[in-house]
C-alpha cells in the first residue's frame, strides 16, 4: 500500500517547527510506527521519535495522531491509506518536546514518584511463609495495574493543559493501583496525599483520558474510586470534596443544583463573602435563582427515590455520592478490630485492609 503521513518536525536548538509530508510503500499489514521506521530508513534518517517493543507493551511509542494520542505500533494504516486519508502526525501533548516526535517523559516520571509507587506493606520482614492473595482481591485494582506508563492519558488530559502541576490521569491510576492493593498498609496516607491541592478533585471528568488510553486503565474510574474511598475515610475537606457531597445533596432534597449555596458550602461563608459582587452580578443577569424558598423540582420524590436507589444498591461511595461508573467495585475498609490483623498474613501491627465481601470464603 502507499501511505502518505504529514509530520511536524520540531528542532528544539533553533526552535523551528515544520509540516512535512511523506509517502511510503509499506507493506498491508503495516502499523504506524512501521510506516515511521520505513520514512527514517529510506527518506529522512533526521526524523526523531521513541520505541521498542513494538507490540504494546513497552509504552515508548506514544504521539498524536490528527490530535488524539496513540500508540504508534498499535494504529494499522491499512484502511486509512485506502481511505486516501492523509493523518497529521505529532508529538505527545503536555509535556515539553525534545526533538520531532520525541517527548521529554520527566515531568510523567516526577508525578508518578510523587505517588509512592511501591507497596508499603506494613512489616520490615515478609519472613519465608508466601501469603497468597485471592484474586478477588487483585481484581479491584485489575485495570490500574494494565498501565504501560506511555503518557498517552496525560497528552490528552485538560486539567493538566490548565494546569501543570495537577497529578494527572497515569499518577492517580498509579496512586489507585496501591490504595487498592490488599498488601499495602498505608492507603489512608496515600488518600490524604492524593486527596491534596493538584489531586483527585482537580480532574474536570473529561473523560479524555479514558477514551485515549491504549490499554483499557480507565484513569477517570480509577479516580473516581480514589474520591469515593477518601470520602469513605472522612478525608473531605478539599473544596472539591465539598463540591460533590453537596450536589448530592442539593439533588437528593430539592432535585435541582441551588446554585446560591454551593459557593458558600463549598469555600465556606467568610471566603464567599468577597465573591459576593460577582454573585449580585450573576443575579442580576438572571444567571442564578434567588436562594429563598428554595426551588424544588415538581417530582422530586423522583430524585430521591433515585437517590435511595443507588444507596440500596450499594453503588455509591461514602455520603451517597456515585463516584463513576465502575467506581462500584468499591472497597471496604474492614474494620474488625485487629483480629484479621492479628492473625496475618501480614501479622500484629498491620492495619485494616481493604475487604470484598464474599473474599474469604472464595479463599478457604
Ligand atoms: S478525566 Fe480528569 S484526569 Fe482524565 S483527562 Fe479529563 S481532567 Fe484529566
Ligand atoms: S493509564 Fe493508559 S494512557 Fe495513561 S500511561 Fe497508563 S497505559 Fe498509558
Ligand atoms: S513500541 Fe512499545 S508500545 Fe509501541
Amino acid at each position: 500500500m502507499r501511505v502518505a503521513l504529514k509530520i511536524w518536525r520540531f528542532d528544539a536548538q533553533r526552535g523551528e517547527r515544520a509540516l512535512k509530508e511523506y509517502e511510503v510503500d509499506a507493506p498491508d499489514e503495516a502499523t504506524l510506527l512501521d510506516c515511521l521506521d520505513i520514512v527514517k530508513d529510506r527518506v529522512d534518517g533526521t526524523l526523531a521519535y521513541r520505541k521498542s517493543c513494538r507490540m504494546m507493551i513497552c509504552g515508548s511509542c506514544g504521539m498524536r495522531m490528527d490530535g488524539a494520542a496513540v500508540l504508534a505500533c498499535k494504529v494499522r494504516m491499512y484502511e486509512i491509506a485506502e481511505a486516501g486519508q492523509i493523518p497529521v502526525i505529532s508529538a505527545m501533548g503536555n509535556l515539553p518536546i525534545v526533538k520531532d516526535l520525541v517527548v521529554d517523559m520527566q515531568p510523567f516520571w516526577g508525578k508518578i514518584r510523587a505517588v509512592t509507587p511501591w507497596l508499603e506493606p506494613g512489616y520490615a520482614d515478609p519472613g519465608e511463609k508466601e501469603h497468597v492473595v485471592a484474586q478477588k482481591r487483585m481484581d479491584v485494582i485489575h485495570k490500574e495495574s494494565l498501565c504501560i506508563m506511555c503518557g498517552c492519558c496525560v497528552s490528552e488530559c485538560n486539567s493538566m493543559e490548565a494546569d501543570p502541576d495537577f497529578l494527572g490521569p497515569a499518577a492517580l491510576a498509579k496512586g489507585m493501583r496501591f490504595v487498592g492493593d490488599p498488601r499495602d498498609q498505608a492507603s489512608v496516607e496515600r488518600l490524604q496525599a492524593l486527596s491534596g491541592e493538584h489531586g483527585i478533585w482537580d480532574c474536570t471528568r473529561c473523560y479524555f483520558c479514558q477514551e485515549r488510553c491504549p490499554k483499557g486503565v480507565d484513569p477517570r474510574d480509577a479516580i473516581a474510586k480514589l474520591g469515593a474511598e477518601a470520602m469513605r475515610e472522612g478525608i473531605d475537606s478539599d473544596m472539591g470534596a465539598k463540591h460533590a457531597k453537596w450536589f448530592v445533596t442539593s439533588a437528593k432534597t430539592t432535585g435541582w443544583l441551588r446554585e446560591t449555596e454551593l459557593v458558600p458550602k463549598t469555600q465556606g461563608i467568610a471566603k464567599s463573602v468577597k465573591d459576593v459582587k460577582f454573585a449580585m452580578g450573576l443575579v442580576k443577569h438572571g444567571k442564578v435563582p434567588p436562594p429563598f424558598p428554595p426551588h424544588v423540582a415538581k417530582h422530586v420524590e423522583e430524585a430521591r427515590a433515585l437517590y435511595d436507589l443507588v444507596k440500596h444498591d450499594g453503588e455509591q461511595g461514602a455520603a451517597g455520592i456515585v463516584q463513576g461508573e465502575k467506581a462500584l467495585g468499591r472497597l471496604e475498609h474492614h474494620d474488625d478490630g485487629g483480629a484479621a490483623a492479628a492473625r496475618g498474613p501480614y501479622g500484629p501491627g498491620s492495619f485494616a485492609k481493604p475487604y470484598l465481601p464474599g473474599e474469604q470464603e472464595d479463599a478457604e
